[in-house]
């Protein structure tokens, strides 16, 4: 059994990876420090996969922590990298925390993988927000990048810029940088979801927890777009989706003898999906009613971006295969049953 580190273990997309790794039989060790998640978070993963992984809880940031761990964990055969800041409009505020904590992190990592001189498979939390507003879509992983339009995204292309370079010279290390589009949805069985701190930022957690009760109106930013409907175009992609290619990638380094020692991948379905077409596709799903208005642009908010999903269908052999509905339900299920609204479970219904 290979022993996988997973950094970030106890969020979102990291938490549902971790239980993809051990369904695959990975031995799985994670590094958290609890700051945008919590240790209720292994009860889920225990409950789902009957299996409790190894749990480090330390800061990255700590130089020190970092070394003295792989110093004593030189068997690891993989690191999937999640732990990192991601509100888009915080990392605006507060550039300087961003820029710490995702740097710093990623070069502690690399330095003690440097240090001891550890032969790995390494995988990278990435976003599409490397490729800012793109002149055409869908978006495939030669698509140059703009400039990053907040802080944020710029530690993602600048992690990135960080393993590939690390690549150039070094030889114990093969890596895949995976670009998420908007991971969205939770377990099907809701032991594990999306746990935002504070007010969300992003549309679907905030849609269901308006839906709840706990927030109030949603507002859709900006009907104006240049756009079917006027709101913006986003490629929605199930966490579930997420978490196997996750082990997709690390089976393709584990396997594969040509593998580019830096490689990209864009994980999203292919779809642009409206604000209003996932307000829609929740109502019908669901059967609730979404209360929303329609308001002003949000700043730093990019008309469109979906995903050419080609390389990692080819590559990786991994395509997205749930649907919107399905996903919309299983976030729903999941705020209900962290709300404690006893409702029936929803069951899947539609197709879209
Ligand atoms: C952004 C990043 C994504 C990153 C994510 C992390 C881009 C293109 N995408 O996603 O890579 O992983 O942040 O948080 O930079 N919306 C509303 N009302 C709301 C909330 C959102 O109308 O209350 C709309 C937004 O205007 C947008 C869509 O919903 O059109 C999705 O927004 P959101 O869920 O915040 O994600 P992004 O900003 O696309």
């Amino acid at each position: 059994m290979s022993r996988i580190v997973v950094t970030g273990g106890l969020g979102f997309i990291g938490s549902h990876t971790v239980v993809e790794l051990l369904s695959n039989n990975y031995d799985v060790v994670i590094i958290d420090n609890l700051s945008n998640s919590s240790t209720d978070v292994m009860n889920g993963i225990k409950n789902i996969t009957g299996k409790e992984p190894e749990l480090h809880l330390f800061d990255l940031n700590d130089q020190v922590k970092v070394l003295d761990f792989f110093k004593n964990n030189k068997d690891i055969a993989g690191i999937i990298h999640f732990a990192a800041y991601k509100a888009v409009g915080e990392s605006v505020q507060l550039p300087i925390k961003y820029y710490e904590n995702n740097l710093f992190s990623l070069v502690n990592i690399m330095k003690a993988v440097n240090e001891f001189n550890l032969n790995l498979n390494f995988i990278f939390s990435s976003s599409c927000t490397v490729y800012g507003q793109a002149e055409v879509q869908p978006v495939d992983e030669n698509t140059p990048s703009q400039p990053a339009e907040s802080p944020y995204g710029n530690t993602k292309q600048i992690c990135e810029e960080i393993l590939r370079d690390y690549t150039v010279s070094a030889d114990n290390l093969n890596i895949i940088s995976l670009r998420y589009f908007n991971p969205i949805g939770a377990h099907p069985t809701s032991e594990i979801g999306e746990l935002p701190l504070g007010k969300p930022n992003c549309l679907v957690p905030y849609l269901t927890q308006s839906v709840a009760g706990v927030l109030g109106q949603l507002t859709v930013f900006g009907d104006d777009y240049n756009t079917p409907d006027g709101t913006c175009l986003r490629d929605y992609i199930d966490v579930i989706d997420l978490s196997k290619a996750h082990v997709a990638a690390l089976q393709k380094l584990e396997n594969g003898k040509d593998n580019p020692k830096y490689d990209v991948f864009n994980l999203g379905t292919g779809n642009g999906t409206s604000v209003l077409e996932v307000i829609q596709t929740f109502e019908n799903a669901t059967g609730e009613k979404v209360n929303y208005r329609i308001g002003p642009r949000r700043s730093g908010d990019v008309e469109s971006v979906y995903a050419r999903t080609d390389k990692a269908f080819e590559l990786l052999n991994w395509t997205a295969t749930t649907p919107l509905s399905e996903s919309l339900i299983n976030a729903w299920n999941w705020e209900q049953k962290i709300r404690g609204i006893k409702k029936e479970q929803n069951v899947l219904q539609s197709t879209m």
